[in-house]
This record gives C-alpha cells, structure tokens and sequence, in this order.
C-alpha cells in the first residue's frame, strides 16, 4: 500500500531559477540535474526511475520510448509554449499529463521578435561589428542604409498569442498588418489586421514574422518557392520553431538576394546553425532566446512547477496540453 503522507518525487532535468526550485522542494522530493549540458535519453530514463514528475525543457526529448520505461511518470511540465519535444499522443495513451508554459512569455517572446526584425532591417549587428572593428573612421552618408519599418507592412503567419502580441505592436510604427491563420477567420477585436492566404501575405509583406507551432503541415511552410514569391527588398523573422523554415532555402534566399535579410531566433537542428547562414552578413542569428528576459524565466519555471506540484497533488494544473490523459488513467 502507498503511504498517502509520502512527498511525491520529481525530477528538474536543468536547473531552473532558485524560486522555482525552492517551491517544488517545499512539496515534493525533488531531484535536479545541475550539468552544463541536458541528459542524454539514457539518464533521463535512469534518472526517471521511481519519480512521478518531470519539469523538463525544450532540450529534452520525451519520447514514447522514454515514457514507457518512467513507469511511475504522471505528469510532464515543459518549461515552454511549445512541446514538440514531447510525444503528446504517447503520454495520453500513457495518461501522463503533459504541461506547457503559455501566456507568461507572450509578450516577451513578441518584444524580442521586434528585436529581430529592427536588427535585420536596420543592420544593428553589423553596424555595431563595424565600430568595434575600429572601422569607424569618418562619418558616411551611404553606410549601412537599410529598410525602413515605419508605414511598411507586416505579415504574421500563426495568430496564436504571439502573433497578436507581434501584430499589436505594428500599430506604432504605423504598419500595414496581413495575418494568415485558418483558426482566425477574422481578427480579435481591437486588433487592425487583415485575414489573408500565405501567398498573398508573402506577396506583400515587407516583413514576414512566423509564429506556428512545428506541426507536420508547418514543416517547411517558408520554403525556396515561398521564399522567392516574397519582396525582394523584405525581410524573414522566425522566433518559433527552426523546421518552420528550409534553412538551406533561406541561406540560398539571402546569398543570392531573393529577400533583403532575416532574424533568427530558431534553427531546423538546434544548437546546429546551417553553415550558409554563418558567414552571411544579412541575417541576425540568436540563440533562441525569445523568452530570456529575467522576469520571464522566473515566471515560466513557476508555472511548471506549479504545474507538476498540481498534478502530483491531484489539483487541476494552470496549463495542461493534453487534459484528456486524465481519462485514460
Ligand atoms: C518556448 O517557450 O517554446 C520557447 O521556444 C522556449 O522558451
């Protein structure tokens, strides 16, 4: 028999900001793995043995393999919006709960999609590599032109959370704005965006700014044909998912001048940046840092805990992926 006054267990795969380590150890018996590197599938297994919860990251794979072998697994709290890092349907049947992180990081997740998009229209990056360079000798007229924002028009592909909050903010610069979402037939209220189809947004669009989730259908969404319908004089932001766009599409885009530039937060096969990109000076590479202001990192891992905590305690949790696992258990 269970003892009903036992603390549940849980694994942190990473560490995660001291205030949400120290709330999930005022309730449960929790294990964190402090490496400077996520682990490997065997030891998240091992490491899974006997816990009951996992608040995990985008750089763990939670596959149906791995769900099998955690028997005791109930609840899997990713410390992100998106988890495709997670095999959902695998935990369902399980009736392991899955858990995301939406909401607290929309609005800076969509500031930082701004940040791309200023730096890639307005050359910040290489401008500041120019002055560090110490090739800032004598002011010129002609350096570092680049494309204007203000009265331009914006195309968001994926009006989720994000896609509003990115499309909210155009209204400062006086932006045009085109959406194309099949789940949004027409805009929220207080919005001023236009509902339009992919090709008539790229076809238009002086910045095109994705926010989808990785899906099968969206795989590849901006390819080499999408890529070349797109403005010559546009530019690319992506802060979702890398597989969102053909990376080599895109390095052959900005090499040959299909498309003025990009912004990246996101990559196909992440740490991996295609070598095409590396050495281009028309994209702005980051590190998938999208939601990594300090505020927010807080928040998130706050919500995953609470998450997990909700779950091993038998409560409802703030964000379930997948709520009709609880059917299956
Ligand atoms: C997310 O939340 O999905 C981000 O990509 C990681 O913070």
């Amino acid at each position: 028999m269970t003892d009903p006054t036992a603390r549940p267990a849980m694994l942190i795969s990473r560490a995660l900001p001291d205030p949400a380590i120290e709330a999930a150890r005022a309730r449960a018996d929790v294990l964190v793995h402090t490496g400077d590197r996520p682990l490997t599938k065997a030891e998240l297994v091992d490491r899974l043995q006997g816990r009951h919860g996992l608040v995990c990251q985008i750089t763990d794979t939670v596959d149906a393999e791995v769900l099998a072998a955690a028997r005791d697994l109930r609840v899997v709290a990713n410390v992100a919006v998106g988890y495709n890092n997670v095999d959902v349907a695998a935990a369902t049947r399980r009736g392991v709960l899955v858990t995301n992180t939406p909401d607290v990081l929309t609005e800076t997740t969509a500031d930082f999609a701004w940040a791309l998009l200023m730096a890639a229209a307005r050359r910040v990056v290489e401008a500041d590599r120019y002055v560090r360079d110490g090739r800032f000798t004598q002011w010129e007229y002609m350096v570092f032109l680049g494309g204007d924002v203000h009265g331009k028009t914006l195309g968001v592909i994926g009006l989720g959370r994000i896609g509003r909050a990115v499309a909210r903010r155009a209204a400062g610069f006086d932006m045009r704005v085109l959406y194309c979402d099949a789940a949004v037939p027409s805009p929220p209220a207080g919005l001023a965006a236009t509902p339009t189809d992919l090709s008539t947004l790229l076809r238009e669009s002086d910045f095109v700014t994705v926010h989808t989730p990785l899906l099968p259908e969206t795989r590849h969404l901006i390819d080499a044909a999408a890529l070349r319908s797109m403005k010559r004089t546009a530019y690319l932001v992506n802060a979702s998912r890398g597989p969102v766009v053909d990376e080599a599409a895109l390095a052959r885009a900005l090499a040959e001048g299909w498309i003025a530039g990009a912004g990246l937060d996101v990559y196909e096969n992440e740490p991996a940046v295609h070598p095409g990109l590396i050495g281009l000076p028309n994209v702005v590479l980051a590190p998938h840092i999208g939601s990594g202001s300090h505020d927010t990192r807080i928040r998130m891992a706050m919500l995953a805990v609470d998450n997990c905590l909700a779950v091993l305690e038998g409560r409802t949790p703030p964000s379930p992926v997948n709520p009709e696992a609880l059917k299956t258990r």
